[in-house]
């Protein structure tokens, strides 16, 4: 008896001093073990929890620093740590194509903040996959490409060049205006009307979608990469407000549309993606098959549609202003070249493309040095991936540099120059560059391309047959500068439109 107890007394009180031995002598083997996996170069120094995430200046979307750690690894291909995950980048276009065109990197990564947003279609897995390829058909159905888009553009244009008339020449920001512009496109493909630019309730819609989009969204993604900011209290990372702001739209703005919608359905007059999903809703209802057409995916899908296809298009539009206000010679041509071709009256259509390259070149070179989206979408693998070289674990995240692709003076001349002659063939007609890829490639690609050319192409075209624009009288010009949000738009800055 006194022998046993003698014994357990003594593995007790060496409990913990085995314990702890068992967990390092664990952590060390593991740590000793050869990775099955290879990453390609990492930047040394990395801080507990963060990662590499304190390097990078978070005020933009680390293009540059990104770049800048790939040239001092001499690697194209560098990985990174934000936070809990590990991040593959891409530098050159050639890798870009071969990634993103396969079928390995179809993922979104650790989806964050996945019960509120990120469900639609921007997400991945098989509900994407059904619901990208919906979303594809049903905006090419509703006319993209096609006149009926065109005409709503052009119709926008009108309302555009009103609003902007009334300011009689006199100073302002065009923030306010192109983001009316576009959320009325995605208005009437969506809900299938648009909204006055005075009306209240669309005011509140577009503060609502900005704010997330451009403030809340980021910080709270953010709080996600920081393990243990969820318990902070308040709200200094925006979490609730995000939350506060996606139920006031869903409640005010999307469920009456919905229900609106659902009473004015007729299967033989499908006029907008509402009315669409409510379509394949009704088909798919027999069906034993699994699938994700309800109301909150329509929901999700709407918002993503809002978030991905205002604030780019509008900002693509400052930049172009921006860029004409920057280089007046330019301005001069492009001016000259629509004058001279359309005149100063007549509505601006499609069919005018190809009747001004140069200032087709002039967009091309405004999307190359200026990119909304300059680190496009995140990627992820499902399983183990070999690529160029390296062995990649499942989840690992892949994002392309494509700032530094539009900027890679192994394939432009002069890449830091506003040119848009680069664009311009020996036959004094546009030409199309491949490694021009402001809408990413592959099998994520933005869904909305051609409704997104259309659309800058018309509003561009318009402002710059109607206005004289300029910088307000006694005014340095704005910097060029991008603010780094949820898309990489100007800073405001202030023009003068003069009707000619
Ligand atoms: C100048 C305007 C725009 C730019 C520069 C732009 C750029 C991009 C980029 C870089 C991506 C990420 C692709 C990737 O992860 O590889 C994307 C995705 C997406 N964009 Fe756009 N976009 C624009 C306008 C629009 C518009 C007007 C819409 C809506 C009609 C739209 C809807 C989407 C959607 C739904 C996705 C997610 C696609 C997927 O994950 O399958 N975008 N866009």
């Amino acid at each position: 008896m006194a022998l046993t107890q003698i014994i357990l007394e003594g593995i007790l009180n060496n409990l913990t001093t085995l314990l702890v031995f068992l967990v390092v002598f664990i952590l060390l083997w593991k740590y000793l073990q050869p990775s099955p996996y290879n990453f390609p170069p990492m930047p040394s120094w990395k801080i507990p929890f963060l990662g590499h995430l304190s390097f990078f200046n978070l005020k933009t979307h680390g293009e540059k620093d990104f770049w800048q750690a790939a040239k001092n690894l001499k690697s194209s291909t560098i990985a990174v740590k934000l936070g809990p995950m590990t991040i593959v980048i891409l530098h050159k276009y050639e890798d870009m194509k071969e990634c993103f065109m396969s079928d390995n990197f179809t993922g979104r990564g650790r989806v964050m903040l996945e019960e509120l947003v990120f469900n639609g279609l921007l997400r991945d897995g098989p509900r994407w996959k059904e619901q990208r390829r919906f979303a594809l058909s049903a905006l090419r159905d509703l006319g993209l490409g096609k006149n009926r888009m065109e005409q709503k553009i052009q119709d926008e244009c009108l309302y555009l060049t009103k609003t902007i008339e009334e300011y009689n020449g006199k100073p302002f920001d065009p923030t306010t205006i192109t983001n009316t512009a576009t959320s009325n496109i995605i208005c009437s493909m969506v809900f299938g009307h648009r909204f006055e630019y005075s009306d209240q309730s669309f005011k509140r819609l577009m503060f609502l979608m900005n704010e997330n989009f451009n403030d809340n969204l980021r910080k709270a993604m953010l709080s996600e990469m920081i393990p243990g900011t969820k318990y902070i209290p308040g709200d200094f990372f925006r979490m609730k407000r995000l939350k506060k702001n996606l139920d006031e739209i869903k409640e005010t703005f999307l469920q009456p549309e919905f229900e609106q919608h659902l009473k004015t359905y007729d299967p033989n007059n499908i006029e907008d993606f509402i009315h669409a999903f409510i379509h394949e809703q009704k088909a798919r209802e027999e069906s034993t098959e699994q699938h994700w057409f309800n109301k909150q995916q329509l929901m999700w899908n709407i918002d993503d549609l809002f978030n991905a296809g205002t604030e780019t298009t509008a900002s693509t539009l400052r930049w172009s202003i921006l860029c004409m206000l920057h280089n007046p010679n330019v301005y001069k041509k492009v001016r000259a070249e629509i004058l001279d071709t359309i005149g100063p009256d007549r509505p601006v259509t499609m069919g005018d493309k190809r009747l001004l390259s140069y200032t087709e070149a002039t967009i091309n070179e405004i999307q190359r040095m200026h990119l909304i989206a300059p680190m496009g979408g995140l990627h992820s693998n499902e399983y183990t991936t070999e690529f160029k070289g390296y062995k990649l674990p499942p989840n690992t995240g892949i994002l392309v540099n494509i700032y530094a692709i539009h900027h890679d003076p192994d394939h432009w001349d002069e890449p830091f120059k506003f040119k848009p002659e680069r664009f311009i063939g020996p036959d004094g007609n546009f030409q199309k560059d491949d490694h021009i890829v402001p809408f990413s490639l592959g099998k994520h690609s933005c869904i909305g391309e051609g409704l997104a050319r259309m659309e800058i192409f018309l509003f561009f075209v318009t402002l710059m047959q109607k206005f004289t624009i300029k910088s307000p009288d006694g005014h340095p010009l704005p910097p060029m500068e991008g603010t780094g949000g949820g898309t990489n738009a100007p800073k405001p800055y202030e023009v003068c439109f003069i009707r000619d």
